[in-house]
């Protein structure tokens, strides 16, 4: 459904933007992958080389606008233009707001509001002169709900959907379309670490935390598959999604249904 299009992902050297890119390789796509850690890039991109797959590793931090313009000019000069852009970069840091660095809650809002904003103002010149362009915004079920000890996530997550909206309004006649994506909890490198946190704070073990904390929550008492979300970010991204623009999409198992 995707061949021969240009995918920029960020924040694709793990987890969920990783098996976006996966996917998206085995729909036609030339993939940029792009991230922050160096090692883990060059080990990703390689092994997707290896097996002839069309794509490029780009190491930016989206949160520095030099960075993003190296990216967005270095990918350009690549493959002559960017048709998607998935804004996925992003972290977690889980305390109350009276034990919150300001620095950490800085950090984060810079990384996933601000990086997701430095990276769609310098991509949408390309989209619009191409006349074409699929944004999809990685946001959360915390961008629709909130979460107690998440005051910074649940805020750069709710502030991409306002992002989203805007972004959508202002392109909506250049055949561009712009979504938010807010998955509920699926298990990658991410969502481990909350659950390793919690399951050390409690004294108890990963299948407890899942049993007595995230199942409550979740009518479907499952986590949600990874490759669930990279799938329906196929048919987001494709041709056949033009006229879905300024949603937040939610794949949560129920979460935000009650
Ligand atoms: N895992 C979940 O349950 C879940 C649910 C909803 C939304 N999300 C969102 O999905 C996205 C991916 O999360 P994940 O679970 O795959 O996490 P992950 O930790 O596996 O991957 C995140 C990637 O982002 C990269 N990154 C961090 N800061 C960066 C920066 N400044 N510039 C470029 N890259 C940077 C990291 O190096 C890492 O490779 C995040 O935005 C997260 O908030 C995750």
């Amino acid at each position: 459904m995707l061949k021969d299009k240009v995918a920029m992902i960020s924040g694709s050297a793990s987890g969920i933007g990783l098996e976006i890119a996966k996917v998206f390789l085995n729909e036609g796509a030339k993939v940029v992958f792009t991230d922050i850690d160096q090692d883990k890039l060059d080990h990703v991109v390689q092994s997707f080389q290896t097996k002839n797959f069309e794509c490029i590793g780009i190491v930016a931090d989206v949160s520095d606008e030099e960075d993003v313009k190296n990216l967005v000019n270095q990918t350009v000069k690549h493959y002559g233009r960017i048709d998607i852009l998935i804004n996925n970069a992003g972290l977690q840091h889980v305390a109350n707001i009276e034990d919150f660095p300001t620095d950490k809650f800085k950090q984060m809002i810079d990384i996933m509001l601000v990086g997701t904003f430095i990276m769609t103002k310098y991509v949408l010149p390309i989209m619009k002169n191409q006349q074409y362009g699929r944004i999809l915004n990685m946001s959360s079920i915390n961008g629709l709900v909130g979460f107690s000890g998440k005051s910074a996530y649940n805020s750069a997550k709710h502030g991409i959907i306002g992002l989203t909206k805007v972004t959508a309004l202002e392109t909506a006649q250049d055949g561009i379309t712009v979504n938010a994506i807010c998955p509920g909890y699926i298990d990658t490198p991410l969502v481990r670490g909350q659950m390793e946190d919690l399951a050390k704070t409690r004294n108890v073990s990963i299948n407890q935390v899942l049993d007595e904390v995230l199942f409550p929550l979740i009518p479907q008492k499952q986590l949600v598959d990874i490759q669930e979300v990279a799938d329906y970010s196929v048919f987001i991204a494709s041709d056949k999604a033009k006229s879905v623009t300024g949603q937040a999409i939610v794949i949560d198992g129920g979460y935000t249904a009650q």
